[in-house]
């Protein structure tokens, strides 16, 4: 294992942004600007390393961006209805910045400020201190990421503690495409899911999480991500594809596995987390030009693990509420391999 790191740029505020380099069987490279992956490269069956995960050259690339490439998100991942919620009777009000809804941690989530950064002997540490209030969220946050490099396995360890009540859900925002270009549709999936959280029209959970079976949300064994993405079940229509979480049975380890067999790259996905938002990157539009030019529909596909969507407001969901005499404590490990 060996780590480096390099000045890459300033942000438009004056603050300086490193990119840091992990290498090993695998080569990973992090930004303290969002807690980005900005690259990870990985061999394919005869060896030959490439790029698995969309994302830019320059951290402008990544300032100017709406979609969160690769980048840690917070203090809440994914939605919030109408940017409400309630902690012990008190109501907060966070931004609406995705139609009624809160997404992602409101204007400038965790995603475009800048972490403080540690070198460590087997990866690296970013820590960021969000303030009480900071886009609406009670007590001040303590988060920290460690991401530590093992041969073929990427780990990222996620540590949060709070002064005063919140809410925490973080994830990592990595768009994955093992071939390193083109469409991800004729990649094959599996999850260990036998439930998934329908949606309204407004892309909030309905509250109860619907069996998989006899459904194109049905990834027990793997299949073609686009094999049945335009069958035109009504979930797929509300979420222009797939952008829907999974409710992991936690029993495997992995827990999830992405294959792709021109090149046999494959990812596992291991967590602690009870879900995971399977996105189809419906968003990317192209107009977001990256390393290798414009960055396409469905030309990368998210596995964000992560606390349900909208907890906070769904009282059957597991809590997402941390309280000061708590530590939020979770990880997810991504293990590249390979398939004959
Ligand atoms: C998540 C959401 C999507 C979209 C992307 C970012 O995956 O669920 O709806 O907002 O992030 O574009």
């Amino acid at each position: 294992m060996e780590t480096t790191s390099e000045p890459w740029g300033i942000t438009p505020s004056g603050e300086r942004v490193k990119l840091f380099t992990l290498s090993d069987e695998i080569t990973v490279k992090i930004s303290n600007y969002g807690g980005t992956i900005v690259s990870i490269q990985a061999p394919d069956r005869s060896g030959r390393m490439g790029e698995v995960t969309l994302g830019f050259n320059t951290v402008d690339g990544y300032i100017n961006s709406d979609f969160y490439l690769g980048a840690t998100i917070g203090r809440y991942a994914n939605r919030i209805a109408n940017g409400e919620f309630y902690i012990d009777g008190e109501a907060y009000k966070l931004a609406q910045n995705n139609g009624p809804n809160h997404l992602h941690g409101g204007i400038k989530g965790y995603d475009k400020v800048v972490w403080d950064a540690e070198l460590l002997e087997s990866g690296l540490r970013l820590s960021y201190r969000s303030t009480d209030m900071e886009e609406g969220y009670p007590g001040t946050l303590e988060a920290s990421i460690t991401f530590t490099l093992r041969e073929d396995r990427l780990e990222l360890d996620y540590l949060a503690v709070t002064d005063n009540p919140t809410v925490v859900n973080l994830t990592n925002h990595a768009y994955f495409n093992l071939a390193g270009g083109g469409s991800v549709l004729r990649h094959r999936l599996w999850i260990d899911s036998d439930r998934y959280s329908p949606v309204g029209e407004n892309m909030i959970p309905l509250g109860k999480h619907d069996v998989v079976e006899g459904t194109p949300f049905d990834f027990r064994e793997a299949t073609e991500v686009g094999g049945r993405i335009n069958d035109g079940h009504v979930q797929l229509e509300r979420g222009g594809g797939y952008d829907h979480n999974y409710v992991l049975n936690q029993i495997s380890n992995p827990q999830i596995r992405v294959t792709e067999p021109e090149s046999g790259r494959t990812l596992e996905v291991s967590t602690t987390m009870p879900g995971v938002q399977f996105y189809t990157g419906n968003f990317l539009d192209g107009s977001d030009k990256g390393r290798n030019g414009p960055i396409n529909r469905r030309s990368g596909l998210c596995l964000e693990t992560q606390f349900f969507p909208d907890s906070p407001n769904q009282p059957d969901f597991p809590s997402t509420i941390l309280r000061p005499c708590e530590k939020y404590i979770e990880k997810t490990v991504y293990r590249f391999t390979t398939e004959s």
